[in-house]
């Protein structure tokens, strides 16, 4: 049986944007360019070494019909919530919370030694679990299984399954996979995913060889990008002279119709309006 090697679909330049009240960071998903890799909705990469291009965080704001995972690389984000969560996201920990029908939060970075760095990536609802009741999965850094292979590859298994270890983030609609892998150089690495789910890898760090087969060396990519893959059985990504980090995202394909506003994200603008009149209404936590 023959692995089908998924090719690059696009390769995607991050976009400076302001968000909340104020944080500089970097979207890939969610812009003009690229408005969605079904199930995915937005990605963005947030990090600076000047706390003034995040300090304003983002304050207490809704969401409904979507999921916002963050992923911490360095620095603290404060978070709370309106069911009565409270904590600080660190280094290499997890945030995969599900607004189901509603929820309030904020999420406020605190002043970093050296740079800040994260990620936020939100993942659709299928129109069944809009309306769910929220939930939160808070996963520290020591939870999270890191599998080190003999060729000196590091992969940090958030969701999904690499070599029978399994990522703790669990009951996900959209059953994602999201690793974080380093590839030191002259390194290889390959990952199967199941055909038909959407993929996607983000490099954060050096550059690599990606969707290279037989008889095809795959595109050269650095650091910040996006690469959309094709559907197919396996991504191959290979280094030379330098490393690279990337995450590595995959998930089900949802295919209902998007209509989004904000941090509202439903089927129809019908719904959207509801979520509009709810929020004034004083209507839209449910309990
Ligand atoms: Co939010």
């Amino acid at each position: 049986m023959n692995n089908q090697s998924r090719e690059i679909l696009q390769v995607i330049e991050p976009q400076q944007v302001t968000e909340g009240a104020g944080v500089k960071l970097i979207r890939s998903i969610a812009t003009s360019t690229l408005d969605h890799v079904d199930p995915f909705l937005l990605f963005d990469h947030f990090g600076s070494e000047n706390p003034d291009d995040y300090m304003k965080g983002f304050p207490m704001h809704p969401h409904r019909g979507i999921e916002t995972v963050t992923y911490m690389i360095n620095g603290f984000v404060n978070h709370k919530d309106s069911l009565g969560n409270t904590g600080s996201i660190g280094p290499g920990d997890i945030q995969w919370m599900t607004s189901g029908g509603g929820i309030m939060h904020e999420e406020m970075p605190q002043k970093a030694d050296g740079a800040m760095a994260g990620f936020q990536l939100w993942v659709n609802l299928p129109a069944k679990l809009k309306m769910s009741a929220p939930r939160y999965q808070n996963i520290t850094a020591d939870q999270i299984p890191v599998v080190q292979r003999d060729n000196g590859v590091t992969i940090k298994i958030i969701a999904g399954e690499v070599d029978g270890v399994h990522g703790p983030v669990k009951e996900i609609a959209a059953a994602p996979t999201y690793l974080d892998v380093s590839i030191p150089a002259d390194g290889i690495f390959s990952h199967n995913i199941q055909k038909d789910h959407a993929a996607f890898v983000y490099v954060f760090e050096g550059e690599g060889r990606f969707g290279f087969t037989d008889d095809d060396q795959g595109i050269p990519v650095s650091s910040p990008r996006l690469i959309v893959f094709g559907d197919g059985d396996i991504i191959n990504i290979r280094t030379k002279q330098n490393g690279v980090r990337f995450l590595l995202i995959s998930g089900k394909p949802i295919k209902e119709p998007i209509a989004r506003y904000g941090p509202f994200v439903m089927n129809t603008q019908d719904e959207i309006q509801q979520a509009l009149e709810d929020l004034r209404n004083n209507t839209f936590i449910q309990d």
